[in-house]
């Protein structure tokens, strides 16, 4: 099938790279003149595994193509997918004026003779989104043109969205026209997986349910890990005991610094206000904000009450970016702990495989940090080392080598990823988050 993807962004790119991989002619469209070059270059401008490969080998293979033209991209498209940003306001809503921007040009280059084409909406937005964009698609396409809009919601994760995308759990389609259903069986027809349809509105529901859901896993073993701290239990014991039952599910119940990045954040106060503006407030998800901030804070007092004060104290941190395998640092928990530490007069010796310089150009943090060549030299003469993010390479370390390396064995691991007892036989004094220090 021929597809075009409007944005190319993280979900963009690596969406339509994945529709060209299984067979379909795509056009990504983004009217930013510098990324699409780069990507004509075969150059790829986020850090995610496996896609620049893909990229190359679907622009070679003719799959794969990238314009500004909106245009020609709503002429070569039977379908043509939004995707992109929705990010949030001061209050909490979604700004949405991207998707009326672009649901505006879509409707100005559709002709009678083009045809009919369906317009699907990828980007995360709230409940009765769909029904805007048709409004607004109406409104500004000439008369006689024909259009179904459908709600299809992405469920990569940063990371691993090249495998997410090619072997998903399940794809949602919501569309309450038959023609646009038949042309999205055929998009997912590559697929192997379950396929649920729905209205639209259910379907952007999912979405912000979804999300909003793992993120209530999280807090909900990090509120666990508070009463482990409190009673002396072990947090890991707790999630395995419970999440082994088939009900619950061992995943998203590792207790940590909390929830960051770009979407859980963002989409669990998205649903808040949507809840609320139509007039059935999701109170719960208030509780899950608070529990994710809590945890920061429960973690930087561990940190002050054993280094007491710290001003003039260099501190190792292990982790910039928002979980492992990206190098993306939006709403990084690890940024804001390292936020926190400087405000407090602290020197950071930083270092991570993939965001030092994701964390240069957008953490905001222009002082109080210095960047390490290499993981181990981070620690030479710290006072402490501080795990923020949840990489293999923290988990894979050498203990004796951080022992030797630091001026005061202090460990804060806020991601439960060195084993207490290990540490404590190494003669390291090692806090981790809900789990009884061993030895
Ligand atoms: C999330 C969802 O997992 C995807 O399904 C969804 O498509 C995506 O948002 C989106 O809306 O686009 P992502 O933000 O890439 O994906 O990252 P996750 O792997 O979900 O992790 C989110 C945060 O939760 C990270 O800060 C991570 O460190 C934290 N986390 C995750 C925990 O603290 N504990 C866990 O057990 C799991």
């Amino acid at each position: 099938m021929n597809l075009t993807i409007i944005g190319t962004g993280y979900v963009g790119l690596t969406t339509g790279t994945c529709f060209a991989e299984v067979g379909h002619h795509v056009t990504c469209v983004d009217n930013n003149p510098e990324k699409i070059e780069t990507l004509l270059a075969g150059r790829i401008p986020i850090y995610e595994p496996g896609l620049e490969e893909l990229v190359k080998k679907n622009v070679a293979a003719g799959r794969l193509k990238f314009t500004t033209s909106t245009a020609d991209g709503v002429k070569s498209g039977d379908v043509v997918f939004i995707a992109v940003p929705t990010p949030p306001q001061p209050d909490g809503s979604v700004d949405l004026s991207f998707i009326e921007k672009v649901a505006r040009e879509i409707a100005e280059c559709l002709t009678p003779e083009i045809g009919y084409r369906v317009i699907v909406d990828k980007s995360t937005v709230p409940v009765k989104t769909g029904e805007k964009v048709a409004e607004t698609v109406r409104r500004y396409a000439p008369q006689g043109v024909e259009f179904g809009v459908v709600s299809n919601p992405e469920f990569l994760r940063e990371g691993c969205a090249v495998d997410d995308l090619l072997h998903p759990d399940r794809i949602v389609i919501g569309s309450n026209d038959d023609r646009a259903l038949a042309l999205m069986h055929k998009v997912y027809e590559p697929f192997v997986a379950p396929v649920l349809v729905t209205d639209i509105n259910s379907a952007e529901l999912i979405k912000h349910a979804a999300n909003s859901f793992l993120a209530l896993k999280i807090s909900y073993i990090n509120a666990v890990s508070a009463i482990c701290e409190a009673s002396g239990a072990d947090v890991e014991k707790v999630a395995e005991g419970i999440g082994t039952d088939k009900r619950i599910g061992r995943q998203f119940l590792n207790a940590g610094l909390g929830y960051g990045g770009s979407c859980f954040p963002k989409d669990v106060k998205a649903f808040i206000a949507i809840s609320e503006s139509l007039g059935t407030p999701f109170g719960l998800l208030k509780e899950v904000e608070r529990i994710n901030g809590d945890q920061l804070e429960r973690f930087l007092a561990k940190i002050r009450e054993k280094l007491w004060v710290l001003r003039e104290k260099k501190i190792a941190l292990w982790g910039l970016a928002f979980k492992q395998n990206t190098d993306d640092v939006r709403e990084s928990v690890a940024i804001r702990v390292a936020k926190k530490m400087i405000a407090e007069g602290a020197t950071l010796i930083a270092w991570d495989p993939e965001a030092i310089e994701t964390s240069k150009r957008f953490s905001g943090i222009t002082e109080g940090i210095e960047y390490a060549p290499d993981m181990l030299s981070a620690l030479d003469g710290a006072d402490a080392l501080v795990i923020a993010t949840e990489w293999s390479h923290f988990a894979n370390v050498d203990l004796t080598e951080i022992k030797k390396r630091l001026r005061t064995p202090l460990v804060f691991d806020g991601r439960n990823l060195l084993d207490p007892a290990a540490a404590a036989a190494t003669g390291l004094e090692y806090h981790s988050v809900g789990r009884p220090a061993a030895g």
